[in-house]
């Protein structure tokens, strides 16, 4: 049971429980909101915990290219000081790498500038379809296009006044949603945006932090059922012509990027992880809320609400799991989870049922597709759909070799599945966890040396059993959320 770094792939063993408690680094969507909003402050900003893959740099060289500077004093502390929202036109292409969130935020910040730059990516990211916030941007009077096929980078914006709009969102995308807030904060008049499922809410939440002034409305069916309410659409509504106010920002841990670990958890009997100073954003927790309903015991409190974003301590213990479904509103939750929720899938008894899923087709790789292909070499039950997929789980896998399609996630969630399987697992191309988890390879090592290494500290015992959300499907989970 050993995880054996070499340049570029990952091997990996079957293990066997895990006892430790972690932290995880930071999160890379709020990383990247945070060095965006501090950039266009009217000063200087210090970020700790900043996440140090390849995505969040990009933001920050791109930020750096354009006149904001930027100091790096030690690992994980960034410190910008503000332009208050005006650029200076950048030397040569802005280099986004992986990134859609760099290209996509960086678009409504580019849009109301007055100078003509042009976005490129690597070859995953030039594969990503821009249209999603060309569409808005343009009706904002933004002049941009793409230069690749289907609306795919190279995008190349052009500067100019912005007007403010009312956009619904065509489909579910927080990075959308926070392109056209950027915009509207250089728009003349007011900007609403109304999303129909509710997405990550980091750039809200920020907003909120660096006194940005804006209206949230959440709309209801059936406001006064309990039992039959169903959210219609939240309004988010802002006056153009704010500026961010400086101020000192800490990063919580990656809920996406502790997931890995969560699963790996869950579905190993006698196991037992905790992981500390997570963000705990309730738009970023569904995780826990499919874990639980698939028999993992899991403990959370929130420690605090520092900063505008929850952060705690997740204690999970393992055990059998079983299937679920996992759609409709849910989806925007766990989007960047499905990876790894497919192996968790994979590992429980049952048929689970992935669907309203078709926005992973489109992520850093086809999701669905790489998920299924990697999942069956390793002997799973997979049916695909063109917006999900069925894993039938409870076969035992077996190692493989695999590609991670350039994918972090892929990577990841396939060298926890090597965790599970009988004989070698091998991750190719495995530079690309680069982008969001450097450390990764690093932490699996450890966990595979055994329990040994760590004890949970005695702080769980303060720990408060969830409650607020829905109890799970079947009466018997219902003990199962309590240790
Ligand atoms: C992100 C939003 C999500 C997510 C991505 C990061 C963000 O994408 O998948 O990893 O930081 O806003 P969409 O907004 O396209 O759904």
């Amino acid at each position: 049971m050993k995880a054996k770094k070499q340049k570029n792939i990952l091997k990996v063993h079957c293990a066997q429980r895990i006892e430790t408690e972690l932290t995880v680094p930071g999160d890379k969507s709020i990383s990247h909101r945070a060095v965006l909003l501090s950039a266009i402050s009217n000063g200087p900003c210090v970020i700790t915990n900043f996440l140090e893959g390849e995505d969040c740099r990009s933001t920050a060289k791109a930020m750096g290219q354009m006149g904001v500077s930027i100091e790096h004093p030690e690992p994980g502390t960034v410190i910008v000081h503000g332009v208050r929202g005006a650029f200076l036109k950048p030397d040569g292409d802005i280099d986004c790498g992986n990134s859609g969130t760099t290209m996509r935020l960086m678009a409504g910040l580019l849009a109301p500038q007055n100078f003509q730059c042009r976005m490129v990516g690597d070859p995953s990211l030039s594969k990503r379809p821009m249209k999603r916030v060309i569409d808005p941007l343009r009706e904002m009077g933004a002049r941009l296009h793409a230069e690749g096929e289907k609306s795919c980078p190279p995008l190349v914006v052009e500067g100019g006044p912005l007007k403010a709009i009312t956009y619904r969102l065509p489909m579910a995308s927080a990075q959308v949603k926070s392109a056209i807030l950027l915009a509207g904060l250089f728009a003349e008049g007011r900007t609403t945006v109304i999303e129909s499922e509710r997405t990550r809410d980091h750039t809200e939440r920020m907003f909120d932090f660096y006194q940005i002034k804006y209206d949230r409305e959440e709309i209801w069916e059936n406001p006064h059922s309990i039992a039959n309410r169903r959210l219609k659409e939240i309004r988010i509504s802002l006056e153009g012509g704010q500026i961010p106010e400086s101020r000192d920002f800490r990063v919580p841990g990656d809920i996406s990027s502790a997931a890995f670990w969560m699963v790996a958890a869950a579905a190993q009997p006698d196991s037992r992880l905790l992981v500390k100073g997570v963000g705990m954003n309730p738009t970023r927790t569904g995780i826990i809320d499919v874990l639980i309903r698939m028999g993992a015991r899991i403990r959370e409190v929130v420690e605090t609400d520092m900063h505008g974003e929850p952060r705690g301590t997740i204690d999970i213990k393992g055990g059998p799991l079983r299937a679920t479904t996992i759609e409709g509103a849910e989806i925007p939750n766990v989007i960047d989870e499905i990876p790894i929720l497919a192996i968790a899938a994979a590992l429980a008894e049952g048929r689970t049922l992935i669907r309203g899923a078709s926005e992973l087709r489109v992520k850093e790789t086809d999701r669905i597709a790489a998920v299924a292909a990697n999942l069956r070499a390793m002997g799973a039950e997979v049916e695909e759909f063109p917006d999900g997929m069925a894993i039938t789980g409870g076969k035992p896998l077996t190692g493989a070799k695999l590609p991670s399609f350039g994918d972090h996630r892929i990577a990841m969630a396939f060298a926890i599945a090597g965790l599970f399987a009988s004989g070698e697992t091998v991750i190719e191309d495995t530079a690309c966890v680069q982008t969001s988890y450097p450390e990764f390879a690093d932490i699996l090592q450890k966990i595979q040396k055994g329990p040994a290494i760590t004890r949970p500290t005695p702080v769980i015992s303060n720990l408060v059993p969830r409650q607020r959300r829905k109890a799970p499907a079947k009466p018997v989970a219902k003990s199962a959320t309590k240790p």
